[in-house]
């Protein structure tokens, strides 16, 4: 007698529902599964980059900002200068002077928000770039948030000429909100890019990224990564739009960009939300590798942010963006005997990142957009047929401007077109079956931000919100033919320092947390299979959802099942098509809460995938789907006897 799934919860509860057949036709897949399909998209919001994923932990350290000590406190006589300067394109640095006050000079960095977070007896990189014009002494202090300084190091500067000080210093304490002081001891000290480093990032890179928050993305087996964002690849205005090549070559001379969402903080009205651009697109290029993900980066076609202005570059002026393009193809891609693939080179990657996608626009819409596209497509496809090019639908994911953006991408040829929805948890549900219609002859769908936003909820990333996620990509995973990638949206959020939520991954200065609905992904991720399998769910109520895939690696059968019901619900899974092969058991991987406001947090991640054994009896098995169940039922096969 075959037992169900979760059979304990079934017993527990009367409310169960007539059972309902599941049938998977596993005779042949009806589409490839992308390798890239289920990936992630990095914007620098909700201070994902600086004060995030990149691991510098002084904010402001080139003191570019337009107030120069933002982010420092100055005490005795301190200044800033950008006469001489070390690094052009950061001209400004500061000037601390032993006036012999008694009071001492110097100044004290607040990190991005709240403090810097330390951690005792792990060491960190101090570096600075330094002129002294007679020999001068500085004292570098960590101290604690009861204002402790346990920890000092001197250093002596001796040179006129600008040159670079390293001290590796070991934290005393643990504290999240931690402050970094440097005094000058001794005569008159000149400082700029004034870094503080783990050195235990990700990879043990120098210029590196946090490791917790990198090892969260590469768990997650991310098969694509679009980057460097939404929004601040347009820019508020064109000036301050991401420019790619402004983010590659020696950190230091990296310009600072005004951050996009330098708005919008709560609580948190003064502007400090700059890109230092330390993880620029060398890094991001370099992180896909680490993680075995496709790159996907996006530029600017010319057009401002549209919810924000006007700004738009003439079509006929359009080159130097389309030379943005063509050029980061060859920084990616091209041998270093070309002048950007050089500079790839220089920068400790000889070999080709192997791009393949571009995508040109975020969110654009109307008869600009097109007519800007064009001359791109035409561009690129002349110099590189190859590459993959990525148009947008616009920032909604229906009506007049979606409508009229879609054909337009088919004439034009885009090869994906990038879709956004920020929906409710109704409409998660109710589309689930979004692209069983779709036209199969145009391009493909690139669903490139979408977050199921339950505003009932305070945008929370709860259970209901992935959930019905997880419900929704059914509909996904079963159009795995049109439907090309995915990309859940946004990626990061500080947790003093956002903007905008629900968002997949939460942290502070020291402790991060992943979602239910970064599980949830994940799932997707490590889970999706080689190729769609036909199913059919007869009889189900509404809010019962089902694919499945077939994995030709390991010759299992795939089910995804999601019980967004308030009811267990019990389902016969009828596995056809297995020719002389049977099912032989399998597992049930999970995620489940009555509670569908359950969240995880900083403290506890309180719901996280859970595994359970699986039994079959020849080519079916019995599950017993508690109520608000996601599950990944991985059935191996078996030759039939
Ligand atoms: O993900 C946050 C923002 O949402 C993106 O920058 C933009 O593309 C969209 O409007």
């Amino acid at each position: 007698m075959l037992k169900p799934l979760f059979s304990l919860a079934l017993a527990a509860c009367s409310l169960a529902a007539p059972a309902q057949t599941l049938t998977i036709d596993a005779a042949k897949a009806t589409a490839d599964i992308n390798p890239a399909m289920y990936g992630i998209f990095f914007e620098d919001i909700n201070l994902a980059a600086d004060g995030g994923l990149y691991a510098e932990l002084l904010k402001n350290r080139s003191f570019d900002f337009p107030q120069p000590l933002t982010g420092w406190r100055p005490f005795g006589n301190v200044e800033t200068d950008d006469t001489h300067p070390a690094y052009p394109r950061n001209p400004r640095y500061v000037r601390l002077i032993n006036d012999g006050r008694r009071s001492g000079s110097g100044i004290e960095n607040e990190g991005f928000r709240n403090g810097i977070g330390l951690k005792k007896d792990a060491d960190y990189r101090f570096t600075a770039t330094v002129r002294a014009a007679a020999p001068a002494k500085i004292r570098v202090e960590m101290i604690d948030s009861r204002n402790n300084n346990p920890m000092h190091r001197d250093i002596d500067i001796d040179g006129a000429e600008w040159h670079k000080i390293t001290e590796l210093l070991r934290a005393p304490f643990t504290d999240a909100h931690s402050t970094l002081r440097i005094f000058c001891l001794k005569g008159t000290v000149e400082m700029d890019h004034v870094s503080l480093m783990p050195t235990d990032t990700w990879r043990g890179r120098e210029n590196g990224l946090r490791r917790d928050l990198a090892q969260a993305l590469f768990d997650l087996q991310p098969g694509v990564m679009r980057f460097p964002g939404g929004c601040i690849v347009e820019g508020n205005t064109l000036a301050s739009r991401y420019q790619w090549k402004n983010s590659v070559g020696p950190v230091e001379n990296r310009p600072l960009n005004e951050n996009r969402w330098n708005y919008g903080f709560k609580n948190h009205f003064y502007s400090d939300y700059f890109q230092s651009y330390g993880l620029g697109f060398f890094e991001f290029f370099q992180l896909c590798e680490d993680m075995g993900s496709e790159p996907l980066p996006v530029l600017s076609c010319g057009l401002a942010c549209q919810f924000e202005s006007k700004e738009r570059v003439p079509v006929d002026s359009l080159q130097p963006f389309i030379d943005d393009a063509l050029d980061l193809i060859e920084f990616a891609n091209g041998p270093v005997t070309t002048k950007w693939g050089k500079l790839r080179a220089d920068m400790g990657h000889a070999a080709p990142f192997g791009l393949k996608m571009i995508g040109i626009g975020n969110e654009q819409w109307g008869k600009v957009y097109p007519e800007r596209l064009e001359p791109f497509i035409k561009a690129i496809r002349a110099k590189y047929p190859e590459m993959k090019i990525v148009g947008t639908s616009g920032p909604n994911a229906e009506g007049k401007e979606f409508d009229y953006l879609w054909p337009e991408m088919k004439r034009l040829g885009a090869d994906l077109v990038d879709e956004h929805y920020y929906r409710s948890p109704e409409w998660f549900l109710s589309h689930a079956n979004r692209y069983d219609n779709y036209d199969r002859k145009g391009p493909k769908v690139f669903a490139g931000e979408y977050a199921c936003h339950d505003k009932k909820g305070g945008l929370a990333n709860n259970w209901r919100s992935a959930l019905y996620e997880a419900a929704f990509m059914t509909g996904i995973e079963r159009n795995a033919d049109v439907v090309r990638l995915a990309t859940y949206a946004p990626l990061f959020a500080h947790v003093d320092g956002w903007q905008w939520k629900p968002d997949m991954i939460w942290y502070d200065n020291l402790r991060m947390t992943r979602t239910p609905n970064y599980y949830v992904q994940q799932l997707y991720a490590q889970n999706k299979g080689t190729g769609v399998l036909r199913t059919a769910l007869a009889d189900a109520p509404a809010h019962l959802y089902a694919s499945a895939v077939e994995d030709s690696r390991t010759r299992e059968i795939v089910v995804k099942v999601a019980n967004a019901t308030d009811t267990v619900q019990t389902v016969r899974v009828q596995v056809n098509g297995l020719k002389r092969r049977a099912l032989d058991g399998g597992l049930c991987i999970y995620m489940q809460a009555d509670d569908l406001a359950t969240e995880n947090s900083l403290d506890a991640e309180t719901l996280v995938p859970r595994t359970r054994p699986v039994q079959a009896a020849g080519t079916e098995v019995q599950l017993a789907l508690p109520k608000h169940f996601f599950g990944v039922v991985r059935l191996r096969t078996k030759a039939a006897k």
